[in-house]
């Protein structure tokens, strides 16, 4: 959440260069946005409310620099206002700071300094530590005064900080993440790679509880523990800059929906032999436990019922959020598969460090490389879906879905006979994500536009599927939609349904099907719309969108109409499908 962005180095538009890189990274959050830049022994600055996408170029005038900061907001302290905006500025606007994170002692600290004659003018907890930085560089060295207001924070953060007569900027973390990219004799912070990729794909990752320094000749990293500097190897990104564009098409989230006509295929591109060790790791362990969130944690519930159907395990499920409270089983053989699009889901990251500390092993399933997950998991799993940039997940969504299924395969010594049905599924989307079934997808949602609350049923995975169905239209459409196993419908929810209310029933051709074509006629003859992901028409179908029969791995299929249907929801009824109100990319606080 909130993208943080800093340029140092010998061009001279570096307020304008931020700028284009927040644009890039605005899928971190959209309320507002900010910049400083140091020209002259003084910092300039401009904050505005609203998505920087509307900047252009001479918005503002800013004097030339090379040398500045940015961020652009997900509001967590405070409401959405000029003031509220990062960056957040010392008494004399000597110091400009922007942060991600939540810091959680920040009224004590603020309080503290208040008593001391220290003046706010924002209600945000950022703004207590440029004031806190400031009140110890009366008495130490810039340096000093970021590592010793860091030992006194408490909570998340990943922070820039810049002062008027200095040519350096100090960044630090602990628990959110910073990227530096390190260019031919410039240097870029992002709190995401794609923001300077097509600078650089030389980057070092800033680790929890460190520092770096950097200044015109280089960047120097320290450990806040020890306080003593640390030396960083480079890591070569393999993302090209290009496939975080949206290229010809009007949005991310379409074009990354197209883009799973080859997205299965990648994640396969696994190693055999690592794809076995980590399917007897399940079997030896004493627990398997999935944890995500939000659609990842859909994705684990889906697995689960893979690993029951496919690899007749038995695993656990979790989403981040509530793993603290089902800990106490955790032992030192335990198995943690943690499944992250980001690789830097706070409540995800805090379960694995909650079974790290029990000594359990983590797998970590993640599409992006060199994340904080990665680098902290015992095993990772990278599902090379590429840059997904769209708020709502889809591609990532597949393709985790693609490797929990090949490990279920593996898990029952079958793992070339998930392959081949992984591969077949692949080419059965290719043929499906046509212009013809997006027209057809179009008119359903021409249809249900209007509609105020629809409801997705499923049985098995196809359970999951519905939540996660539910997931894709809320952020994309605003229509409130919620997700049942069908069987559960005549327990409660049935109530719900009146005349045309649309449910959407997923189904595979197993033996499911016919449950929950019963369980479609009961809400028809309550009134309902019915509509039908399925593979086969039916008589009790009010609308069919027809896909594939792709046996075990149905549940990828299926989401795929309802990410199209979401997407043509969210712009008849006038939404941005990448950036949905309220919501961030990575959601990086708690
Ligand atoms: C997906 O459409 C959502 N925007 C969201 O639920 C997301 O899946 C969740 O925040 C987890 O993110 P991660 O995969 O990066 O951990």
């Amino acid at each position: 959440m909130c993208g943080i962005f800093a340029y140092l180095g010998p061009k001279t538009n570096a307020p304008e260069l931020v700028i284009e890189g927040l644009k890039k990274l605005e899928y971190r959050g959209y309320d507002s946005w900010g910049v400083a830049a140091q020209a002259n022994n003084r910092i300039d600055s401009c904050k505005k409310v609203g998505k920087i996408s509307a900047y252009q170029v001479g918005d503002h005038n800013f004097a030339a620099s090379s040398l500045a900061i940015g961020h652009s907001r997900w509001a967590t302290h405070g409401g959405v206002t000029e003031a509220n905006a990062h960056p957040h500025f010392n008494a004399d606007h000597s110091l400009a700071l922007v942060h991600n994170g939540i810091i959680e002692n920040y009224a004590e600290i603020r309080a503290d300094l208040e008593s001391k004659g220290h003046k706010f003018v924002s209600q945000t907890d950022t703004e207590s530590i440029v004031h806190l930085i400031d009140f110890h560089l009366k008495s130490m060295s810039l340096e000093e005064a970021v590592k010793k207001a860091m030992s006194e924070m408490h909570g998340r953060y990943a922070i820039l900080l810049i002062k008027a007569d200095e040519q350096k900027i100090i960044a630090a973390r602990r628990g959110s993440p910073l990227i530096i990219g390190i260019g031919q004799g410039e240097f870029f912070v992002g709190s995401d790679i794609p923001a300077f990729l097509e600078y650089t794909n030389q980057v070092n990752y800033l680790d929890d509880d460190q520092m770096v320094i950097i200044d015109q000749e280089k960047a120097q990293f320290y450990d806040l523990k020890t306080n003593s500097p640390i030396e960083k190897r480079l890591i070569t990104i393999e993302w090209q800059a290009s496939q975080a564009e949206k290229g010809d098409y009007p949005h991310f989230m379409i074009k990354e929906i197209m883009e799973q006509k080859e997205t299965i295929r990648r994640a396969l591109e696994q190693d055999d032999q690592e794809i076995q060790k980590i399917a007897e790791a399940i079997k030896g362990a004493f627990g398997t436990y999935l944890v995500g969130c939000g659609t990842a944690g859909k994705v684990c519930l889906a697995a689960t019922y893979q690993f029951s159907h496919i690899g007749h395990r038995h695993v656990n499920f979790a989403v981040g959020s509530e793993f603290s409270s089902l800990q106490d089983f955790i032992k030192d053989r335990s198995l943690m598969i943690a499944v992250s699009q980001s690789g830097e889901t706070a409540d995800t990251l805090e379960a694995i460090h909650a079974a790290k500390s029990k000594g359990a092993k983590v797998l970590s399933i993640i599409n992006v490389k060199g994340s904080t997950m990665d680098r902290e998991s015992d095993f990772a799993l990278h599902i090379k879906a590429g840059p997904e940039k769209a708020v709502a997940s889809t591609k990532a969504t597949t393709a985790q879905m693609a490797v929990l299924t090949l490990l279920a395969y593996a898990c029952a010594g079958r793992l070339e006979a998930g392959k081949k049905l992984l591969l077949d599924t692949q080419s059965q989307i290719n043929d499906m994500l046509n212009p013809r079934y997006e027209d057809h997808i179009r008119t359903l949602a021409d249809q249900i536009a209007k509609v105020e609350s629809m409801y997705i049923i499923g049985k098995g995975v196809n359970y999951a599927i519905a939540l996660e169905s539910a997931i894709k239209l809320q952020e994309i459409s605003y229509i409130h939609a919620e997700g049942f196993a069908s069987g559960e419908l005549k327990h409660g929810p049935i109530a719900l349904i009146s005349q045309s209310t649309p449910v959407i029933a997923l189904i595979s051709n197993d033996q499911s099907r016919k449950d929950v074509l019963n369980n479609c006629q009961e809400v028809k003859a309550r009134g309902a719309y019915v509509i039908g992901i399925a593979p086969e028409n039916d008589a009790v179908f009010d609308f069919w969108i027809k896909v594939p029969d792709a046996g075990e791995a149905q549940g990828i299929v299926n989401i795929i109409p309802i990410q199209l249907l979401a997407y043509h929801l969210g712009l008849l009824r006038k939404n941005d499908p990448d950036m949905p109100r309220n919501l961030a990319k990575s959601v990086t606080v708690k």
